[in-house]
């Protein structure tokens, strides 16, 4: 059955809510097929897919791309897509415009936007305009420029006050779900408490109404450094370079093709 913003809502304090990243046609395949609730065309397809160091090089073009090779696995999985780097700072009718183009070209059913308080504000308008939103705090990795690096947010009280603000600000900005990502545990359960809408966790701890994990991550096809918050449920880099050795081979030896 297709999964609506309306049904992941209804899920918090009902069972929690599964969140994978897809970032081309097979991979939103896998994660619909394997019955995950919300599809993320993150931005982080910039590091995963593309082999940028971080996503602020990932445009809107880019997104709308890759969006749209997911939307055309058509997976009962939500299409959720994150609205890419400075986008959200800029005027909201502009904000509409992108948001726009990645429902109506890319097949996006939602749009991410992280920020604080005076982001959330702002897009309050473009729930108002009909446009279903995620918001993103904790750590913002399209900060990185700003923050100099990643860390975990809201270990300090003034870190949670903040993070509880920035919470009830996207909560009252209409948004449909809450991303919480690099959060402490038990400020990442005092805002899942909080707010009405659910909470989304990576690197956040069990404390909150969903999980969402980066593909490549999960199938553990990444050569380098995993997130220590990350599970490798499969070590698939291993096994397609032992098949991929083998056809390499088999060329060589003259036995492919029979
Ligand atoms: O871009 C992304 O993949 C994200 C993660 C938090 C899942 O936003």
């Amino acid at each position: 059955m297709k999964i609506t913003t309306q049904t992941i809502r209804k899920l918090k304090g009902d069972r929690p809510i599964a969140m994978l990243t897809a970032y081309d046609f097979i991979t939103a395949q896998l994660a619909g097929e394997a019955g995950a609730d919300i599809i993320l065309v993150g931005d982080s397809l910039g590091n995963t897919a593309l082999g940028f160091e971080s996503t602020i090089p990932v445009t809107v073009d880019i997104m709308l791309h890759h969006c749209a090779a997911v939307a055309r696995a058509k997976p009962d999985a939500l299409l959720l897509c994150d609205v890419p780097f400075a986008v959200a700072g800029h005027s909201t009718d502009y904000v509409l415009d992108v948001c726009t183009k990645l429902l109506q070209q890319g097949g996006a059913e939602c749009v991410k936007i992280e920020g604080g308080v005076r982001r959330a504000e702002k897009s309050a308008a473009i729930a108002r305009a009909g446009v279903p939103v995620m918001g993103h705090i904790g750590l913002k990795p399209q900060d990185v420029l700003q923050l100099g690096g990643y860390r975990k947010f809201g270990k300090t009280d003034q870190g949670r006050e903040r993070l509880l603000a920035e919470a009830k600000a996207w909560e009252d900005a209409g948004a449909f779900s809450l991303l919480l990502e690099m959060v402490d545990a038990e400020a990442a359960a005092m805002v899942t408490e909080a707010v009405s809408i659910p909470t989304i966790g990576i690197g956040a701890g069990p404390n909150v109404d969903g999980q969402v994990l980066v593909i490549s991550d999960a199938l553990g096809l990444n050569a380098g450094k995993y997130p220590g918050f990350a599970k490798k449920y499969v070590d698939l880099r291993g096994i397609a370079l032992k098949a991929l050795g083998e056809y390499v081979s088999e060329v060589r030896e003259r036995k492919f093709p029979e």
